[in-house]
């Protein structure tokens, strides 16, 4: 099967010794990923921004065309001349609720509290990509993504209807119905193992620290209503992976980080589930034509073949900090992208 090169809409390249694995694994794939700004301290003004692309693309292997597309992280301290200063260098702003997930104790503790921002943000076109979940301790952990649409979302795609509005990393049929009733200029991001993976794989025959992602996998028709949702083709869902990489010593710990790294395994995990659902035909809208349409981005010239060919990928990515968790490593994956 030959595609057009895809884009990842949402991935983690972290900082440091960490991007001289994360950008080539990343490039390797993908001609254009749109970078999270969840760094500590995070990634929120015009310099942190300028700063940070220059950082990955020394990381960029030679000869390759991949291109970091940079986001900007809300804080109580972002302001709308803050955005108007680094519009030019900015792709997306991106919401954290304060600790709903890997570095984002910066994020907003009210959401209310993001209103000025948004309105500047509808104003200046800088679209802004969501981490949909409510941090309310009384919410059980399962319904953080329910709750927060109903609660945050749906205000916020209501108050600022020029605003474009993704909801990243979706693992729920509460945002799978949600994005595809709301208004034109709200999409959706899905990750490889929300379609594949559901809350009992935390649990199997043992605590598996590695599956351990936010959101955080549900049940059974929650994951079949993603997944339907990413081979249905339609244009607003789109491909991104939430690769996130933690170490080994990070993740299986008394109090692990949440994150699933996936980036060298994830184009033919989606090629797999979609060949699953007997959506082959449809991969590449998901993958690498609805993003561009949503965001008013040409489309990639190059392509890429996929294959039905079984690989099994290494358990560990070796990096400067210790070894990291791969995606379905140590066991086949069905698909392969050639060449690999
Ligand atoms: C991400 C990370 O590790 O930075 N973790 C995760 O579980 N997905 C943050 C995020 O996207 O929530
Ligand atoms: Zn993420």
């Amino acid at each position: 099967m030959r595609i057009r090169r895809p884009d990842d809409w949402h991935v983690h390249l972290r900082d440091g010794s960490m991007l001289a694995a994360t950008v080539p694994d990343t490039a390797k794939t993908f001609r254009r990923a749109v970078v999270m700004p969840n760094l500590i301290p995070p990634v929120q003004d015009v310099d942190g921004v300028r700063a940070y692309r220059a950082r990955i693309e020394a990381h960029i292997p030679e000869g390759s065309n991949f291109e970091p597309l940079m986001t900007a992280y809300l804080t109580s301290a972002t302001s709308p001349a803050h955005l108007e200063a680094a519009k030019d260098d900015l792709f997306a702003v991106k919401l954290y609720p304060a600790n709903a997930t890997t570095n984002s104790a910066s994020g907003l503790r009210r959401i209310d509290d993001g209103w000025p921002v948004f309105e500047a943000m509808e104003k200046l076109e800088i679209p802004l990509l969501v981490h949909g979940e409510v941090t309310d301790p009384d919410v059980d952990f399962f319904d953080r993504e329910a709750v927060f649409i109903e609660r945050h979302l749906k205000p916020i795609v209501r108050d600022f209807p020029g605003l474009k509005v993704v909801l990243e990393h979706i693992t729920t049929s509460d945002a799978v119905d949600f994005v595809r009733a709301a208004r034109a200029g709200v999409a959706a991001t899905i990750t490889p193992h929300h379609m594949e993976l559901t809350r009992n794989d935390l649990f199997a025959g043992g605590l598996r620290p590695h599956h351990y992602c936010l959101p955080v996998a549900k049940r059974a028709r929650h994951r079949d209503a993603v997944a339907q949702a990413a081979c249905s083709g339609e244009a607003k869902f789109f491909l991104g992976t939430d690769s996130a990489p933690h170490t080994k010593a990070s993740k299986e710990q008394d109090c692990g980080c949440a994150g699933i790294f996936s980036a060298p395994t994830a184009m033919a995990v989606y090629a797999e589930a979609f060949a699953a659902q007997g959506a082959s035909d449809k991969l590449e809208a998901f993958a690498s034509l609805n993003g561009p349409a949503f965001y008013g981005l040409p489309v990639n010239e190059e392509f890429i073949e996929l294959e039905a060919k079984p690989w099994t990928p290494d358990t560990w990515r070796e990096t400067a900090e210790g070894p990291v968790r791969q995606y379905r490593g140590g066991a086949e994956i069905q698909w392969s992208v050639t060449p690999a």
